[in-house]
């Protein structure tokens, strides 16, 4: 039994502007993983249409997502950064991945129920497709782990059924090749060509929520930009935002267990811990007691501590566009170069002629 090279891989839509619950609950693990893993960290530009076809601003966008995760501080000499649309053996096997994947699974998917809405002839065909290229994203580097959101949890259990039907339905061409390793899943013994995907969800990310309510998800598409914190925003607007945040009357509790029913605090909490990396109750244990006249600004002075170096260098990448393309397409070179190796063996597997 031996076991795929651990690859950690990610992807981030350049859909508008990266806020405060981005940095924490995906960027700064990124940056954490890549201490001791191999990582590929992608601007997934081609999933950005399945929403909306037209965009004014996609350049940028692309832009902003990278210069984000260098100013955050990945490293794209040591790691890959780069965007979807340069290596196309992504839309390649998601192809592939179209013709293994089942109708049925797709209309369990929830995300598309979502984004689909009420009116689901008018969705595009690309919105239902989506978690078939999100698969071949990350089998494309046959990578092993997804540092993702809770909500992408159901698009990797699809990642692991298509690859467990393509090991499955392949099998008897797959051996030959002397590709595939023996795995186990679960019990059972498989002869794989494609690893099964684990989700990176743990850690100390918490649901950031907005500023405004706080039983919402802080949002790029809430109308309010009070209501989050924006990676581009300065101090002023950092400050401003966490002094006008909705609050309740009370003192901050003293106890994790005092925060119940009240998600304004425990949202305030939550940043104040994930920012500091600390646990809430180390932060009520400091906190307890105290009014949100007091814990505000000391809130405000971490967060720019923080996030004003990010800010900054976010700002100095921004106006040099020219360099952050250079890594893109380094870093897209590199990825091609990877990619390529995976459809020649899957193309011999398939029976392809090249
Ligand atoms: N669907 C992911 C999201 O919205 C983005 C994504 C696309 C992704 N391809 C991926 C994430 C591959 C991880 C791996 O957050």
């Amino acid at each position: 039994m031996t076991e795929f090279k651990p690859l950690v891989f990610s992807g981030v839509q350049p859909t508008g502007n990266l806020h405060l619950g981005n940095y924490l609950g995906a960027i700064r693990k990124f940056v954490a993983l890549q201490e001791n893993n191999d990582c590929i960290y992608c601007v997934v530009d081609l999933h950005a249409l399945t929403a909306q076809l037209v965009h004014e601003d996609m350049a940028t966008q692309i832009r902003s997502i990278t210069a984000a995760f260098l100013a955050a501080g990945i490293d794209p000499k040591k790691h890959i950064v780069f965007n979807q649309s340069q290596v196309p053996q992504h839309a390649e096997l998601a192809w592939i991945f179209n013709c293994v994947a089942r109708i049925g699974w797709m209309n369990r998917m929830t995300q598309f129920k979502d984004k689909a809405g009420k009116d689901r002839e008018q969705a595009s065909l690309g919105l239902y497709a989506y978690p078939s290229l999100m698969a071949a994203d990350i089998l494309v580097y046959r990578a092993t782990h997804v540092p993702v959101g809770e909500d992408q949890k159901q698009h990797l259990e699809l990642a692991r059924d298509i690859a467990m039907k393509f090991n499955m339905d392949f099998n008897e061409k797959i051996r030959p090749t002397g590709l595939g390793i023996d795995i186990k899943v679960g019990e059972e013994p498989v002869h794989a060509y494609f690893p099964m995907v684990e989700p990176l969800i743990d850690g100390p990310a918490p649901r950031v929520m907005s500023l405004k309510d706080g039983t919402k998800k802080m949002s790029k598409s809430d109308p309010s930009d009070l209501s989050r914190i924006n990676l581009m925003d300065d101090q002023d607007a950092i400050s401003k935002k966490i002094r006008k945040a909705k609050t309740d009357p009370d003192a901050l509790p003293g106890e994790v267990d005092g925060l119940k029913g009240r998600p304004e605090a425990d949202n305030l909490v939550g940043i104040f811990a994930a920012l500091a990396d600390k646990s809430k109750a180390d932060v009520l244990s400091e906190f307890g007691g105290q009014q949100f006249s007091v814990f505000k600004p000391a809130l405000i002075d971490l967060a720019v501590e923080v996030l004003a170096p990010i800010n900054a260098e976010m700002r100095r990448l921004m106006e040099d566009p020219g360099h952050i393309d250079a890594v893109l397409r380094d870093g897209g070179e590199r990825a091609r170069t990877r990619a390529e190796k995976t459809m020649n063996e899957v193309r011999d597997i398939i029976g392809f002629v090249r």
